[in-house]
């Protein structure tokens, strides 16, 4: 059996990348984003996890509006970062951790989801940018990971109550392998923003901060309201917190809000993070 060792759960603004290749982290504008990720750096070098389960949306780079898979998984022992348009980044391929992949590509069907399954993959910044965030910028990742990704772009998109009920499933996934490995999973996007429309860079501080706030505690809020909640709430693109959902549901009822980080604006969104930790069960 593995263990599930920590949810967290983080922005994915492109532009992250971008000011990290550039050199402007220490900034002014871009420092106090940045220092929030400290403690969750350390978290992460100190808990050193076997294998990253991450839940995100590619954004018409890997997959254009033409064919959107509602879900999809990576099943690849590599991933290479997909050029946006800025060139070519200068960041290591990520190693996949293919073994766990099938086998939880084999649970989901199951359960009656049935992903899209990828042996190739490239990888936008909505995988990219939670790496580098809670990994830096290392010469190799140290973390073999299984990318998941979920329409949040193009609507129909699925409703937070089926992101949960996957969550369940990665949960069954990680109890039922024979390897030892230690996993955490990263749910992506949000917090709040509009790209689009005549909301177009609204944002929601209140929001989000019950967010950070309330998603370890009282994820039940979350998982009860409807797609157009969200919107309404978060933003078009803020929807994509549905994601995080997946996450929170894998861990115990009761969990430990570690530490959160929030900034706003980073590029047009409220930009956050959280790092959660299991209670024990009762026997
Ligand atoms: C922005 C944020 C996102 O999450 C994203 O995927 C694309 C753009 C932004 O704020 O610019
Ligand atoms: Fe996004």
């Amino acid at each position: 059996m593995a263990r599930l060792i920590g949810g967290l759960g983080t922005s994915h603004v492109p532009s992250i990348a971008v000011a990290l290749d550039r050199g402007l982290a220490d900034t002014p504008d871009w420092k106090p984003f940045f220092d929030g990720y400290i403690p969750a750096k350390a978290w992460m070098a100190r808990k050193k996890p076997d294998i990253a389960i991450v839940i995100y949306n590619d954004h018409g780079n890997s997959f254009f509006l033409d064919r959107v898979p509602t879900l999809a998984l990576g099943v690849a022992d590599s991933y290479r970062p997909i050029d946006e348009g800025w060139g070519p980044r200068a960041i290591p391929p990520i190693p996949g951790a293919a073994d766990f992949a099938w086998h939880l590509a084999d649970r989901m069907v199951e359960r009656h989801f049935d992903p899209l399954i990828c042996r190739e993959l490239e990888v936008d910044h909505g995988m990219q940018v939670p790496l580098e965030l809670f990994y830096g910028l290392p010469q190799a990742w140290p973390v073999r990971t299984v990318p998941i990704l979920v329409n949040t772009i193009q609507y129909p998109i699925p409703t937070p109550q089926r992101l949960w009920a996957l969550g369940a499933v990665l949960r069954e996934a990680i109890e039922s392998w024979p390897g030892d490995e230690t996993v955490v999973i990263l749910g992506t996007g949000g917090l709040s923003h509009q790209l689009q429309g005549a909301r177009a860079g609204f944002i929601n501080r209140a929001a989000d901060h019950d967010w950070l706030e309330n998603i370890g505690p009282h994820p039940e809020r979350y998982r009860d309201m409807t797609r157009e909640q969200y919107v309404e709430t978060f933003g078009s693109e803020g929807a994509e917190l549905i994601m995080w959902l997946a996450m929170r549901a894998a861990m115990n009822p009761k969990v430990r809000t570690v530490m959160t980080h929030y900034h706003a604006p980073a590029s047009m969104t409220g930009a956050g993070m959280v790092v959660l930790e299991n209670e024990e069960e009762p026997a």
